[in-house]
């Protein structure tokens, strides 16, 4: 079965991103029912990885002695088959503790679609943020699917625990998008999985 990892690029308590894994994660059955693939929820703040300190990058490093938690990010990335990257925009990039996690990553990405989904307090939807993930996310092989989805004003549209506010002025937009962005990952992950680059054919 296809398997989707949904990431969450904010450690903050009280991240707004939350409010958003937490609609995401309340529309699961929906998302998966819609697509036959199996969605998984990660947030890179929980794997407590400290900063990267190895001696090689990992990409030239095939003797790594990674702790459990390190292992366990590299793990979970490596057992999807496609992406969607939730990130604000912190000072018009994406957050040190998301760059942080990335670089602990070597092949476990690579060939694989992701979709960006950027999100901010104002109604600029982050991005910024965005756009500054996908040229470091493309150097480890991944696949950035046009275009970015852009999330604003998370606190007026998305509660803490996900639901959708009353008066959540673009609540059904933003649930039609990320419907719609749930089924395009799918679609070509699919496409993706179904035709993997062979270097000797
Ligand atoms: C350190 C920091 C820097 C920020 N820089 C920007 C910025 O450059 N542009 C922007 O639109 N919002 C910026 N914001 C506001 C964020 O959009 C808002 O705080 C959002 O909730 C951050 O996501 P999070 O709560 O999931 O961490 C910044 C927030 C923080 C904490």
């Amino acid at each position: 079965m296809t398997k989707i990892n949904v990431i969450l690029g904010s450690s903050r308590n009280v991240s707004l991103g939350k409010n958003l894994l937490n609609y995401l994660k309340a529309h699961q059955g929906e998302y998966e029912q819609a697509t036959g693939a199996q969605f998984n929820f990660l947030e890179v703040g929980s794997y407590d990885l400290p900063f990267f300190y190895e001696d090689f990058a990992p990409l030239n490093n095939p003797d790594r002695h990674l702790k459990p938690n390190e292992q366990k990010w590299l793990d979970d990335m490596n057992a999807a088959d496609g992406y969607v990257f939730l990130t604000p925009e912190y000072n018009h990039s994406f957050p040190a503790v998301l760059k942080n996690a990335v670089d602990y990553i070597a092949g476990e990405v690579n060939g694989k679609p992701a979709v960006i989904v950027s999100y901010s307090s104002n109604g600029r939807g982050g991005q910024f943020g965005g756009l500054e993930l996908g040229p470091v996310l493309t150097r480890l092989g991944v696949f950035i699917l046009p275009p970015q989805v852009l999330i604003g004003s998370v606190q007026d549209n998305f509660a803490a625990d996900g639901a959708v506010l009353p008066d959540a002025p673009s609540g059904a937009y933003y649930g039609k998008k990320l419907l719609q962005t749930a089924k395009r990952i799918v679609f070509y992950t699919n496409l993706f999985k179904d035709h993997p680059f062979d270097a000797n054919k």
